[in-house]
């Protein structure tokens, strides 16, 4: 999505400068063509030569470079974004004022398109009231925020928000302000995700091999189109999508128990989790010692979370199952998709190389209620996760 877009970086005097030469970095190598504006204070940091090596391109500095007059007007007109990372007190203040006194602000002043403010200070420069009521000006009058967040400052440890967000941070708000508003934007998505367990006793269990990879994904992508994701899942070792509000659960007790809090607040719902379907009728408090001979377990039903939770939907929102199956996917998942009372359901087969569990990559196929069938061809999952977004998104503005 960064191919040939042009965002200007616009640098200020914090010490956080120097992440600010990794997200230039990583700008360009997504494709984007990048100018950065530096005030006078952050070439104190960072020399410009430093950008200027790292862009690819001329560095301003100053409004009264010759040969670069009017260079502010027309960056502020042409640029598809405008990141300032990281945005100091300093320049945060004059940007409320409307000041003008040097090239970055011109520049901002003359922006009516999509501008993201990174703010990065000392944690008592963040908390004061002047700072607070800054920002909060500039939030309604349309700037976009990221961070700062709580973590490690220059002079040392701190409990408050004042550090810059990482780069990729960064990145991925100004990809989603990029996105601009889609048929997603400002709706609330909930994502099921992962394995549940079932406890045989304090030691053993009775899961599956969902890797939770395909859930991640999704609500990962949903965010980058502007929802606000609630991510719900069982135990997996993957970090969590940036933005994105994550609840842990560990038995399909404990996801149904999640799924009827968020399903009234929902518009949609995307069951990617695969809910142990079965349970030890009786777990054992204490580990069951190993004897010769077979075991016999005798397991039960665990709840359908669908069925359970249908008269709490939010009336008009949408509802997608996932239908893994080993054989005969398509019949199998149309069932599914009529039983459980679901608008689209994706089917894809464990069977297949490539597909289903563990894997990074997927082939699916997308059915819906008016027997409309849209197949996706082997991909990575991310990949998938848009494919699957887009047929949501237009059954959405139906
Ligand atoms: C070593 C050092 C580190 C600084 N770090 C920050 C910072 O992280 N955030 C901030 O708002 N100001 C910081 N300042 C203060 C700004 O540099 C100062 O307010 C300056 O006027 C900012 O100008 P500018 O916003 O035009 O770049 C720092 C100053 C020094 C000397």
């Amino acid at each position: 999505m960064w191919v040939d877009r042009h965002v200007v970086v616009g640098v200020s005097g914090g010490i956080a400068c120097y992440k600010t030469c990794t997200l230039v970095r990583r700008l360009v190598e997504a494709g984007a063509r990048v100018d950065v504006v530096l005030t006078e204070g952050a070439a104190e940091f960072v020399r410009p030569l430093t950008f200027e090596a790292l862009s690819g391109r001329p560095v301003l500095t100053s409004l009264w470079t010759r040969g670069t007059a009017l260079d502010h007007l027309r960056l502020a007109q042409q640029a598809d974004l405008v990141v300032v990372a990281p945005a100091t007190a300093h320049l945060i203040a004059r940007l409320a004022q409307g000041m003008g006194d040097d090239l970055l602000t011109t520049l901002l002043l003359a922006r009516s398109g999509p501008v993201l403010l990174a703010p990065a200070m000392n944690d008592a420069m963040y908390a004061n009231p002047a700072t607070r009521a800054n920002l909060a000006f500039l939030a309604g009058r349309g700037f976009s925020q990221v961070g700062p967040e709580i973590g490690p400052l220059a002079e040392g440890p701190s409990e408050r928000p004042g550090r810059m967000s990482e780069p990729e941070t960064i990145l991925a708000h100004a990809a989603r302000l990029l996105r601009g508003r889609g048929p997603l934007s400002g709706l609330r998505v909930g994502v099921t995700a992962g394995p549940t367990r079932e406890a045989i006793d304090p030691v053993r269990l009775v899961t599956n091999r969902s890797s939770g990879k395909m859930g991640y994904a999704l609500a990962e992508a949903a965010w980058q189109r502007g929802a606000e994701v609630l991510l719900i899942s069982g135990p997996v070792g993957l970090a969590v999508p940036c933005g994105v509000t994550l609840r842990h659960v560990d038995t399909t007790a404990d996801l149904l128990q999640a799924v009827r809090e968020a399903r009234p607040e929902l518009d949609l719902l995307i069951m990617a989790a695969a809910p142990a379907d079965y349970r030890p009728a009786e777990s054992s408090p204490v580990k069951r010692p190993r004897q010769g001979g077979a075991l016999q377990l005798s397991l039960e039903a665990t709840p359908d979370i669908l069925l359970e939770t249908a008269s709490l939907r939010k009336p008009g929102s949408l509802t997608v199952g996932f239908a893994l199956e080993t054989g005969a996917a398509v019949a199998r998942g149309r069932a599914k998709l009529e039983r459980k009372g679901l608008d689209l359901i994706v089917v894809n087969d464990a069977m297949e190389p490539g597909a289903g569990f563990e894997v990074d990559t997927n082939r699916v196929i997308l059915l819906d209620r008016k027997g409309g069938e849209v197949e996706l061809p082997l991909a990575s999952k991310r990949a998938i996760a848009d494919g699957i977004l887009d047929v949501i998104e237009a059954a959405l503005g139906h």
